[in-house]
C-alpha cells in the first residue's frame, strides 16, 4: 500500500482502488476526508499529491476549494453528494441541475471529475433506496444536459452488506431480498458505462478483495460493468477513541 510522506496530515487516508478486470486499469487514489481542523491547504495538498503517485481523489461532498486546487494537476476527481441532498435530488430535476452548475460546470475540465457518487452507503437503507436511482438518473440527465454525459459518469457507494455472503469468493452473491433493487443500479452502472463501486470495509474480513462482487455481478448477468473499491485501507491517524488508526497498523 502506498501512503504520502507525511500521512498523518489526513484524518481519513484511505486508498481508493479501480480493478477494470476487462481492460486491466488498475489506479490508486485517496478519499480526502476534511474534518481534520489541522489540514494543510488545498493547494499544498494538492502539491503532495503530485508528489505521489496517487492519481486519483475521492471527495465526499462537493469541496470547492479542493476542486478549484485539482485544476490542471493531472488527478482526477470522484466528488460525492451528501446523503441528505438524495431526496431533493430524486424529486426534483432541477436540483440536479442546480447541483451540476454550482459543482462542476464552473470547473470541468480543468478539474477532471470523472465520477459522481450520489449518496454513500445509503442503498441499503429504507428510506433512501428508492430515491437513490431517480436521484442518478436525475444526476445524468443533468449531465446529458450539459453535453457531459459519458465524460462523468454517475454511480452511488454500496456497503458489502448488499451481499449475503463474500467467502469464498466465488460464491459471492447479492442478499436475496435486495437482487431487484441491485439490478436496478446494475442496469444503470450497464447502461450508462459507470463503475459499480463497493466500500470493502477491510478493517474485517474482506481486504481489498472485490472478487465476491465480481461474482455477485457476473451471476446477473453484469459482466461488463466496471468494479471500483472505495475506502480499502486504513485511517492514518484518528482520535483518541481510535488507537488502530496509525500508519504501523495501516501496514499490517
Ligand atoms: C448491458 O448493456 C449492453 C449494451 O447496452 C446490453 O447489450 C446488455 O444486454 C446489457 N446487459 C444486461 C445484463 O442488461
Amino acid at each position: 500500500m502506498a501512503f504520502l510522506p507525511d500521512a498523518s496530515l489526513f484524518i481519513l487516508l484511505n486508498i481508493l482502488i479501480g480493478i477494470n478486470i476487462a481492460r486491466s486499469e488498475p489506479f490508486i487514489g485517496i478519499n480526502y476526508g476534511n474534518l481534520g481542523d489541522n489540514l494543510p491547504s488545498p493547494e499544498d495538498t494538492v502539491k503532495l499529491l503530485q508528489s505521489t503517485s496517487i492519481q486519483k481523489i475521492r471527495l465526499y461532498s462537493p469541496d470547492i476549494p479542493m476542486i478549484k486546487a485539482l485544476a490542471n494537476s493531472g488527478i482526477d476527481i470522484v466528488v460525492g453528494t451528501q446523503n441528505s441532498e438524495i431526496p431533493a435530488l430524486a424529486s426534483d430535476p432541477n436540483a440536479a441541475k442546480t447541483w451540476i452548475n454550482t459543482n462542476v460546470l464552473p470547473f470541468y475540465p480543468a478539474s477532471n471529475i470523472f465520477l459522481i457518487m450520489v449518496g454513500n452507503e445509503i442503498s441499503l437503507d429504507e428510506n433512501f433506496r428508492k430515491q437513490l436511482l431517480p436521484a442518478m438518473q436525475n444526476m445524468q440527465n443533468a449531465l446529458d444536459a450539459g453535453s457531459l454525459g459519458g465524460k462523468i459518469k454517475v454511480s452511488t457507494v454500496h456497503s458489502m452488506s448488499v451481499l449475503s455472503h463474500s467467502d469464498p469468493p466465488s460464491s459471492g452473491e447479492f442478499q436475496t431480498w435486495l437482487v431487484d433493487v441491485m439490478k436496478g443500479f446494475l442496469g444503470f452502472n450497464n447502461a450508462t458505462g459507470s463503475p459499480f463501486v463497493i466500500n470493502p470495509y477491510p478493517y474485517y474480513a474482506y481486504n481489498s478483495d472485490p472478487r465476491p462482487a465480481r461474482s455477485a455481478l457476473n451471476s446477473l448477468g453484469y459482466n461488463n460493468v466496471e468494479i471500483v473499491v472505495t475506502e480499502t485501507g486504513w485511517p492514518s491517524k484518528g482520535d483518541d477513541k481510535e488507537p488502530w488508526a496509525t500508519i504501523d497498523k495501516a501496514k499490517d
